[in-house]
């Protein structure tokens, strides 16, 4: 069985969460993907509209989806692709090249990022109206 990992903060789930779900899973039998925690998006200046349990029970919903765990801190990737067996890394284009340092551990894949949507967009089309 192959087992692929991604990660993400996936608020106001979006067409673009759905669609790198999808192809991870494409990529492998198992999708298990590393939700942020509030507390790690509060250590990256970030500030989610949705509570992390929240979050994590929306991407666990998603038929694509066959595990959900917590990414609480930067240094978790090499032990979660240890302890999972994971054979795929796969994270959106916009972090290409960042995370090659796991190439010596499992595959690692940039897909491309579906276009004209983020969340970062949809907060601040919700401030105009
Ligand atoms: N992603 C994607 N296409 C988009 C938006 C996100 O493929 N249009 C991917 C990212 O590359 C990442 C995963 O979805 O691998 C989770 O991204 P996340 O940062 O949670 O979503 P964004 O919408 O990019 O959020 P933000 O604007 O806050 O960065």
């Amino acid at each position: 069985m192959k087992k692929v990992i991604t990660y993400g903060t996936f608020d106001l789930f979006h067409i673009g969460h759905l669609n790198i779900l999808r192809r991870a899973k494409e990529l492998g039998d198992y999708l298990i993907v590393g939700v942020s925690s509030d507390a790690f998006n509060a250590i990256k200046g970030k500030k989610c509209a949705i509570a992390d349990h929240e979050r994590m029970a929306i991407v666990e919903a998603i038929r694509y989806v066959d595990e959900v765990i917590v990414e609480d801190n930067w240094e978790q990737k090499i032990s979660d692709i240890q302890k999972y067996q994971v054979d795929t890394f796969v994270m959106g284009d916009d972090w290409k090249g960042h995370f090659d340092y796991l190439k010596e551990y499992c595959n690692v894949v940039y897909l491309p990022r579906t276009e004209g949507i983020s969340t970062t967009q949809i907060k601040k089309e919700l401030k105009l109206k």
